[in-house]
């Protein structure tokens, strides 16, 4: 296939990142993109249909005639996106509402993770406000609270304090009528992204996300301050256990679903001392901010690849990877992950590092450009900054020394990403 045209659904970072590797394919001849950013303005034509009119997003795939839609945030696809397009013949990258439903249930996920022998931890439904106390005592702290609603990572509570276990737990119960609570895991994350259709399936270089908002993972859980790929903590041994005990499972349980499963299947590692992987969250989608750290380790052409899985036969296409190190470097609002102050001006995001071997740019993510021309915050998480080098550390440096060059009031972001794989 050449020249096709594409529609990216989202408008974060990651959407920045799909947006920029199809253009760079050469299977692909103009990139849309809806509702899109200020970044994904600059690489595709953005649209004004936004992620949860989904009749409105098959309208526009049908007018546009595109070949191919990517669709970035689980909303739309828990919504049922996929099902719509496939039901017009247009071939969508994304499962189904019902293969969506292991991000949109976490009962779901626990449960055909049981039922396939998946590791994962044990976990509970709490219903009861009663029922607390007895279940703070049949788990050991630290205690994992989640709920089982779309909260971008962030409606999951990690502590030892029994007193803030109990308020999860409580405002949980209150807020949709049960909650989980779960065994904790230690060790260190991963994230393996996980092209999939029924035909077969394609691993990522690992990437690691650092999802506290404070350095040494202190502070609230976020959607995600940073990350890095590939991560050494996935070493060939874990990704080998990985592919045998948790992805192969998952695809044989999916592609012998009624509808198959075609897109990506975010799988979320804890890796103990001794290398034993478990599945902390499963997500159906691209990763964000991994996504900006594993797409620009595609050798192979991103729009075949992603029409091919979209297509059923991706065991017939070649997907390479480059032998290089990214790295990217979240900006936040003020106030992130709480109550985002917006609207303020964003000033030297447009520089970057051309050296050759190492490359610096900034990815947008909440970011819209003003009628002046000026760009704007406009979410939490405003851009971030990649690098693209033959080091992890000469990445970093790159996204360093870019993110030091920005301006925005009251922002804030980590300065130790990357620092377990430098340990
Ligand atoms: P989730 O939305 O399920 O990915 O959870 C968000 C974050 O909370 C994860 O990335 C982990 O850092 C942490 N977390 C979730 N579940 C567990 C668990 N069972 N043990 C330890 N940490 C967890
Ligand atoms: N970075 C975590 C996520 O995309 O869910």
């Amino acid at each position: 296939m050449v020249g096709m045209e594409v529609l990216v659904v989202g408008s974060g970072g990651r959407e920045h990142a799909l947006a920029l590797g199809l253009s760079k394919s050469e299977s692909v001849s103009v990139v849309h993109c809806t509702p899109g950013n200020a970044g994904t303005s600059m690489v595709a034509i953005n649209h004004g249909v936004l992620t949860t009119d989904i009749e409105g997003i098959v309208k526009l795939a049908s007018d546009l005639r595109v070949t191919l839609v990517v669709v970035g945030p689980e909303g739309p696809l828990v919504a049922g996106l996929s099902d719509r397009l496939r039901q017009e013949s247009i071939p969508s990258f994304g499962p189904h509402s019902e293969g969506a439903l292991l991000e949109g249930s976490k009962i779901h996920a626990k449960m055909v993770m049981d039922s396939l022998g998946i590791p994962t931890g044990r976990f509970e439904k709490v219903e009861d406000l009663e029922s607390i106390e007895g279940c703070l005592k049949s788990f050991d702290s630290p205690w994992v609270i989640k709920r089982d609603v779309l909260a971008g990572g962030k409606g999951v509570t990690v502590t030892s304090s029994r007193k803030e276990a109990c308020e999860a737990l409580r405002i949980g119960i209150e807020s949709d009528g049960y909650v989980l609570i779960e065994e904790h895991l230690s060790g260190e994350e991963a994230s393996v992204l996980v092209i999939m259709d029924e035909s077969g399936f394609v691993m990522l270089p690992a990437s690691q996300d650092h999802k506290r908002v404070g350095n040494n993972d202190t502070g609230p859980n976020t959607g995600g301050m940073g990350a890095y790929a590939p991560a050494p903590v996935a070493t060939p041994s874990v990704l080998t256990r990985t592919r045998e005990e948790i992805v192969e499972p998952m695809h044989h349980y999916l592609r012998n679903s009624e509808i198959p499963y075609r897109g990506c299947l975010y799988v979320g590692l804890m890796i103990d001392e001794e290398g034993s992987p478990s599945v902390v969250e499963f997500n159906v989608r691209l990763g964000d901010p991994e996504a900006q750290v594993t797409i620009p380790l595609f050798e192979s052409d991103l729009g075949e690849a992603l029409l091919a899985a979209a297509e059923g036969r991706l065991a017939e296409t070649d997907v390479e990877f480059r032998n290089v190190h990214a790295s990217t470097v979240v900006l936040a609002s003020e106030g992130y992950p709480g109550n985002v102050i917006s609207g303020r001006i964003i000033e030297g995001w447009d520089s970057a590092i051309d050296e050759g071997q190492v490359l610096g740019f900034t990815h947008l993510a909440g970011a819209t450009r003003a009628e002046s021309g000026e760009l704007i915050s406009s979410g939490g998480r405003v851009l971030s900054t990649t690098g693209i080098a033959p080091s992890l550390s000469e990445a970093l440096e790159a996204s360093y020394q870019i993110i030091q060059g920005i301006n925005l009031k009251g922002s804030h972001y980590r300065d130790d990403i990357g620092f377990r794989a430098l340990r």
